[in-house]
């Protein structure tokens, strides 16, 4: 399995050693925060973060149900180039694409019963071969690599709000 790490989660209850080496990781980590007022919004957010994936790359997104999770994987899925139907992978745990630039693998772990069950999906060939968009990375956080870009999304108001962390190459996102 390519690239599994957990630097980005050892603390709080690590040693001074360990506390150094979180800080080192997080040098080069940015975060913002920005509100996704409507739909077209989340679109726009979905165009950014497309042009720049690359193979190898994850991104995570996290919130509760309904919080706007497929619509930002169907809408970077779009940008991409994707014409087809994009369905929420709730129950297939993923849906494979061949967009013209980038293959992309979207998952939906909440039906995920063991973490293992990734190697049987392909996880670890599908970061490989192209970028992986995840919902509900909560139930497998370990098999995330630890350059993944996490938004995390939650209501406010009619729209959502997003915060975001992830290498510095993505604050140009924000
Ligand atoms: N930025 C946004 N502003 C307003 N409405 C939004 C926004 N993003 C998503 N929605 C709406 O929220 C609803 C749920 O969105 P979506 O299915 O993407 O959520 P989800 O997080 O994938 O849910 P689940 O946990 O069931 O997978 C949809 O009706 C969608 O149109
Ligand atoms: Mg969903």
């Amino acid at each position: 399995m390519a690239r599994h790490g957990i630097a980005n989660r050892a603390f709080p209850l690590v040693g001074p050693r360990l506390e150094q080496s979180w800080m080192i990781v997080n040098a080069t980590t940015f975060r913002a925060e920005i509100l996704l007022p409507d739909l077209a919004a989340a679109t726009a957010l979905a165009a950014r973060i497309a042009p720049l994936l690359i193979r190898g790359d994850a991104v995570a997104l996290w919130g509760e149900l309904g919080a706007g999770k497929t619509t930002l994987a169907r809408e970077t899925l779009r940008a991409l180039g994707v014409s087809e139907d994009v369905p929420s992978p709730t129950f297939t745990l993923v849906q494979t694409y061949e967009t013209p630039r980038l293959a992309v693998a979207h998952y939906d772990w909440y039906r995920l019963k063991a973490a293992r069950e990734l190697d049987e999906l392909g996880f670890g060939e599908a970061l490989e071969n192209g970028a992986v968009l995840v919902e509900w990375p909560q139930r497998a956080p370990e098999y995330l690599p630890d350059d993944t870009l996490h938004l995390r999304l939650s209501s406010e108001g009619e729209g959502r709000r997003v915060k975001i962390t992830g290498p510095e190459r993505w604050a140009v996102i924000a």
